[in-house]
């Protein structure tokens, strides 16, 4: 019920503020930087400690609830994607620009039941920055609503294309073939670092659109709500309906847009999360 979602938001807000505190000590202090499946892909004690305290705040109100975190992925803690009421969590979307203090980082976490996302929250703690979304009432940045952009326009547009942290030289190549498409048609193409951030770029209208091969659904389930309820069209980058466990979306602020992407685009699959 509508309350149960409102019960949910403010425990999980309560968490992110606990947790963003401990991100903001983190930003500015030394860490312990190891790596996880590639030397570009980046681990600190923070990203752990950040998802433990998210994750102890909602079991502890929500016992019988599940959870998919990135860090106790990577511990090996595989829980898949069912029914039940499922927390999706990214404690610190963006690792390597938080190990490198570019202050694009993000908390991102979704509530999905019965596998639909009907809470997402992405709150980038050094800009203090919350942007959120419930399932059906729009889309908010601190408190004030906000919409995509409408642009019809590929020619117009500002696209985000991330290269992530799969060091393959032929996924790389393949990925920079397809910038190299689409830079030519374009005003402009951003990598900002962080996935749920992108989306929320894109919700607020300070970019057209965002793709994406190779991320998790940690990185994308939060925002990929806030860009919808902002007026935003998701989808699987080859145009098909989106698949939050297929790890590549395409976000666009029209379908129009997202249909004159999607063609320039060359498919990546990976398996799935
Ligand atoms: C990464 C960021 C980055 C994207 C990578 C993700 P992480 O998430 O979202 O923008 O390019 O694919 O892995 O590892 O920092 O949580």
């Amino acid at each position: 019920t509508q309350h149960d979602i409102d019960l949910y938001y403010r425990t999980i807000l309560d968490g992110i503020g606990t947790a963003g505190k401990l991100v903001r000590e983190g930003f500015t202090a030394t860490k312990q930087v190891t790596t996880k499946e590639g030397a570009a892909d980046l681990l600190t004690e923070y990203d752990q400690r950040v998802e433990e305290i998210l994750i102890n705040r909602l079991r502890e109100s929500f016992p019988t609830h599940k959870f998919i975190g990135e860090e106790s992925t990577a511990l090996g803690i595989k829980s898949s994607f069912t029914d039940d009421p499922t927390w999706i969590i990214d404690p610190i979307d963006g690792t390597t620009n938080f190990v490198h203090g570019f202050p694009f980082i993000a908390i991102s976490v979704a509530l999905a039941i019965s596998k639909q996302v009907v809470l997402g929250i992405v709150y980038n703690p050094i800009t203090d920055q919350l942007y959120s979304a419930i399932r059906g009432r729009g889309a908010f940045r601190n408190g004030q609503i906000i919409k995509c952009s409408g642009q019809k326009n590929l020619s117009l547009s500002q696209i985000l294309g991330e290269y992530g942290p799969n060091r393959d030289p032929a996924i790389l190549d393949t990925k920079c073939k397809i910038l190299e498409t689409i830079i030519g048609k374009v005003h402009s193409i951003r990598a900002m670092g962080s996935a749920a951030l992108n989306l929320c770029l894109v919700a607020e209208g300070s970019c057209d659109a965002y793709f994406e091969y190779g991320v998790h659904i940690w990185d994308y389930a939060a925002g990929d709500l806030i860009a919808r309820e902002a007026g935003a069209y998701t989808c699987d980058p080859s145009g098909a309906p989106l698949n939050l466990i297929d790890r590549r979306v395409l976000c666009a602020a029209t379908k129009e847009l997202a249909e004159q992407i999607s063609p320039l685009l060359i498919q990546i699959d990976y398996p799935h999360d």
